[in-house]
């Protein structure tokens, strides 16, 4: 993470001086080769290295661009107007890089290579609400992907916890980079776009869809499950 120093108007002073850090990727646990023959080093690499720095620059570019115009605001509604309309404009970036930011970083430590435990089947407390409601992990993962297929063009399928409803799991299809907010907790994020899979499996995207339960790690689904 790092900052930078932007001048902020607040009530009696001309400016004040705040800082304003910047999102960053996240560090990997395992190497870009480490889920073969499930997703490839070649797709991990360009999903990590391009697609999601894409978001992270994309998000912090539309925040700066948030902050600085915020800085233009008068308390004039007459000269306000521009500015405010501006940044309605600028939320459907923050929304879409946010969300990308926020999907990929899920994404990652949802994986994991079989020597670090990726595939083994959930214990405990997530096993048990598992078997509750879906009958079977086997069940749970048919559902999963069916929602998957379903998406037509880019989107993601989200394991939730819903505070709302008893804490329980819930599966949440989405569009874009659009994420799970509120009381929908996210257990496991899976992304459906072409990036993450076009390389390797080209138009077989239920190929992908199926293969990837072999590198979930399922260790950090239960740890988010029981926060
Ligand atoms: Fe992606």
């Amino acid at each position: 993470m790092f900052a930078r120093r932007v001048a902020q108007k607040a009530p009696g002073m001309a400016h004040v001086i705040a800082k304003r850090s910047k999102v960053t990727l996240p560090d990997l646990d395992w190497d870009f080769g480490a889920l073969e023959p499930h997703i490839s080093a070649q797709i991990n690499e360009l999903h990590y290295s391009k697609h999601h720095q894409t978001y992270v620059n994309g998000f912090n570019a539309a925040s700066e661009q948030f902050g600085d115009l915020q800085c233009k605001l008068t308390g004039d509604p007459q000269q306000d107007t521009a500015v405010v309309k501006q940044l309605v404009a600028l939320q459907q970036n923050i929304k879409f890089h946010g969300g990308g930011f926020t999907n990929h970083c899920l994404f990652w430590k949802n994986l994991a290579p079989s020597s670090q435990g990726g595939g083994e089947a959930p214990t405990g407390a997530l096993a048990k609400q598992i078997e509750t409601q879906f009958g079977s992990l086997d069940n749970l993962i048919g559902q999963t992907n069916t929602k998957l297929a379903g998406i037509q063009g880019s989107g993601w399928v989200f394991l939730v916890k819903n505070a709302e409803n008893g804490g329980q799991l819930q599966l949440v299809q989405t569009y874009n980079q659009d994420t799970v907010t509120g009381p929908l907790k996210p257990i496991v994020a899976i992304d459906a776009w072409e990036h993450a899979y076009y390389l390797q499996y080209q138009n077989r995207k239920a190929e992908y869809f199926k293969a990837i339960w072999n590198v979930i790690n399922w260790k950090e689904a239960a740890k988010r499950f029981e926060a």
